[in-house]
């Protein structure tokens, strides 16, 4: 590697870093990956160099690089913000599955007894890029519904999964300290796509959103593995980058749900227990539902409304409406802001990203610990498309699969509205006693739908 080459990977480094720092906050996160995308140009030019082509590998390259960039640029243009989990799925499984290809083809070139610093990265790299590949597929296959979401399990199963990972485990020590012939990685990449298969499957849908980022860690190492057995320190660094920050999101995200990672891995949770619309098992309480009208005469005489938005309001792509009806009760003097919930929605910043698609401005967001305290002076918590993260259960119920998440504090407002389809739950598939509670007004329907009546209600109360 000659001194240029060195310097643009360490360039390309800074650059990754400076860009993940930026995307620490929606404010500055659309420049964060400007910066790390600019960091990868750079570290793609700089290894054109060490490449040694001969004729039939630029033309693979080419054929490569024009099958993958129309699918890679295409897609991601295309695709719907409520897709976004299932892409990173896809996008994730292939450099996994890259990283393992790139370590085979290594142990082939070694031929017999490859030496310890090639075998063991390579032999982490196929392991883990092989389990990142088969479990983002199926990952990806929940959420796109081509499989059910509700957890696949059968009994003994744990037991079959760990059986596999000690199989894993042995023929990579094999492979290391004693096979001749580098072909026993075959059995290893079977295996290692088998158990990603096996780890993901008894996990609910709705918990795909965790289990993709700590795949995406899992890519992380694959590739940084990798980058030790070519010996590229660009690889290297942006594999550990990777792995890091999508073990570091794995943690946050479960600590917002209340859950450890165990019991999002193992705990087959997410098996939605809702009976038909308007039941929830709830029976023999009763609701008070409102028409628009009454709704917006509420909102329009209030002095303060905190919105909750939640995954309902990125299914009815209400974002601009919302942001209306934001504008129309500002006009009237009522003071707007709304609270983001971690965890709400289906995917980490979720609401941020679809409300800036709206341009609400970004200082009206305000984050759990900073809203909770204010809904007590709130005339109007307006829960649009939210459940989960209103869910008082996660104070009050011990037994509840929720207990101990952190949640928006809706309940202490002097008036809650609920805008939702029916009574049916959230992911967790639980009942929210809130919806019952004699402060709730449910106004039915598509939020969408509902914000449009209630803009045009407020405008003419
Ligand atoms: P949920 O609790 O899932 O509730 C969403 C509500 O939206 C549902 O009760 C649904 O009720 C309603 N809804 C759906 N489509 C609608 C539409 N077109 N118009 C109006 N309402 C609609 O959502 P949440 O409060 O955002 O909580 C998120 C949940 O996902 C949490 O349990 C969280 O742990 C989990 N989760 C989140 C993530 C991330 S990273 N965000 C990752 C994994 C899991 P109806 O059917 O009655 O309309």
């Amino acid at each position: 590697m000659t001194v240029a080459v060195a310097l643009a990977y360490l360039l390309a480094a800074v650059l990754f870093i400076l860009g993940l720092i930026q995307l620490s906050s929606p404010k500055s996160a659309r420049r964060g990956n400007q910066i790390a995308a600019v960091g990868m140009a750079i570290a793609l030019l700089a290894t054109i160099p060490l490449l040694h082509f001969t004729g039939a590998g630029i033309a693979i390259t080419l054929i490569g690089l024009l099958i993958g960039i129309p699918i890679g640029a295409f897609g991601a243009r295309r695709v719907k913000m409520t897709a976004i989990p299932q892409m990173v799925a896809l996008f994730n499984g292939v450099g996994g599955g890259a990283a393992a290809v790139v370590a085979v083809s290594e142990l082939l070139l070694q031929g017999s007894h490859p030496p310890f610093a090639v075998a063991f990265p390579s032999v982490f790299s196929i392991v883990i890029g092989s389990v990142s590949f088969a479990g983002s597929l199926v990952a990806f296959a929940k959420l796109q519904a081509l499989l059910t979401g509700t957890p696949i399990t059968y009994p003994g199963q744990q037991i079959v999964n760990g059986a596999l990972a000690l199989a894993i485990v042995a023929l990579a020590v094999y492979l290391i300290a004693v096979a001749s012939t580098p072909l026993i990685f075959v059995p290893l990449l079977i295996l290692g796509l088998v158990l990603g298969v096996a780890f993901v499957l008894p996990i609910g849908g709705a918990d795909m959103p965790v289990v993709i980022s700590l795949l995406n860690a899992f890519t992380g190492l694959a590739v940084a593995a990798s980058g030790f057995v070519l010996g590229n320190f660009a690889l290297i660094v942006a594999g550990t980058l990777v792995g890091a920050s999508g073990t570091l999101l794995t943690r946050l995200m479960s600590d917002a749900m209340g859950r450890s990672l165990g019991n999002v891995l193992f705990g087959a949770f997410g098996t939605v227990t809702a009976g038909p619309a308007g039941v929830a098992g709830a029976e023999g309480k009763s609701v008070r539902s409102g028409t628009p009208e009454d709704i917006a005469t509420l909102l329009a005489y209030s002095r303060k409304v905190i919105v909750v938005p939640g995954y309902g309001l990125a299914v009815a792509q209400g974002q601009h409406a919302v942001k209306e009806l934001a504008d129309e009760l500002e006009k009237r003097g009522v003071e707007v802001e709304y609270a983001i919930h971690p965890v709400a929605g289906r995917m980490p910043g979720h609401m941020n990203v679809l409300l800036a698609e709206a341009n609400v401005p970004y200082d009206q967001l305000k984050e759990m610990d900073q809203i909770n305290d204010e809904f007590k002076s709130a005339d109007v918590a307006l829960v649009v498309g939210a459940n989960d993260v209103v869910n008082p259960a996660a104070h009050n119920s011990p037994g509840s699969p929720i207990y101990g998440m952190p949640i928006l504090n809706a309940d202490e407002a002097k008036n809650i509205v609920f805008m939702k389809r029916s009574m049916r739950p959230g992911f967790a598939g639980i009942d929210n006693e809130l919806l019952y509670d004699p402060k709730t007004v449910m106004l039915f329907g598509d939020a969408k739908d509902s914000l449009m009546k209630l803009v045009a209600a407020v405008k003419a109360a």
